[in-house]
């Protein structure tokens, strides 16, 4: 598994009032080439170094903490334990994270890296946007693919934010493609800033479990192809969304979800 530094250069601080314009100076230094290729000889999936400035990781860092009292803790016995806070919540609470999501300039990089006009999740998908926690001892994931219930293609980008551990890690069994196609189970570090792209339909992967008096905190953005979905998609959706993520609460908000949009 390759990381791609993706900058030519490091910017300056950010200031989070100036977010969409110093997204559109890291999308015109990142170097799409060797980005764009990497993204491709590993199937759809790569990791991006140092492309986020410290300012804005930071200022998310701080939008983790003043929602983590918010966190749905979840357990789904044989495959996942661990804290979530959904869309909603951030999107009354955390500017910063939401103005990262939903930037023209970041929607723009991400859709030339994947060959695909990439749109945000309609406003009442509570994963759009949302923050995973892995906060006690064995909180976890098995190994899954974050499958797409849209019409279209569906693709995660996961930004580190804190990784005080040295057990939990995004494992994920990378295809190299080439002359002899190759399958590689990598741990990949999620400290502050890391950011993780690819196809949900296309990646295996895990977290593991997290050891006593550890701590790690990602934020997950969803992007997709195509904003339809299914009735029955629809219901098998919402049911993972309650019951596994966010809580039951979550459905009564998805059916009100005009209430507080932004
Ligand atoms: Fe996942």
């Amino acid at each position: 598994m390759n990381r791609v530094c993706a900058m030519r250069g490091r910017g300056m601080a950010i200031m989070p009032a100036e977010i969409e314009s110093r997204l559109q100076r890291i999308r015109d230094d990142v170097d799409l080439q060797s980005v764009h290729s990497q993204y491709w000889l590993q199937d759809e999936f790569v990791v991006l170094d140092k492309l986020l400035p410290q300012v804005l990781i930071d200022a998310m860092v701080a939008e983790a903490r003043l929602v983590q009292p918010r966190m749905h803790r979840n357990y789904v016995p044989g495959h996942k334990k661990g804290g979530s806070v959904s869309f909603y919540t951030l999107r009354e609470q955390a500017p910063v994270t939401l103005n990262l999501y939903r930037s023209p300039a970041l929607r723009w990089l991400l859709s030339r890296i994947t060959e695909s006009d990439l749109l945000l999740c309609p406003e009442d998908d509570p994963h759009s946007c949302a923050l995973y926690f892995y906060t006690k001892p064995g909180d976890h994931i098995g190994f899954h693919y974050d499958t797409s219930y849209y019409k279209g293609r569906r693709y995660t980008v996961l930004i580190g934010l804190v990784e005080r551990s040295d057990h939990c890690r995004l494992v994920a069994r990378v295809r190299l493609k080439g002359q002899a196609e190759e399958i590689r189970e990598t741990r990949i570090p999620m400290g502050p800033g890391a950011v993780v792209l690819f196809n949900g339909d296309r990646l295996w992967h895990a977290v593991t479990p997290l050891a006593e008096g550890e701590e790690r905190i990602v934020l997950t953005l969803q992007y997709v192809t195509n904003q339809a979905m299914g009735p029955a998609k629809r219901l098998f959706s919402n049911l993972k969304d309650a019951f596994a993520y966010f809580g039951p609460a979550v459905l009564a908000r998805r059916r009100s979800g005009a209430a507080g949009r932004t």
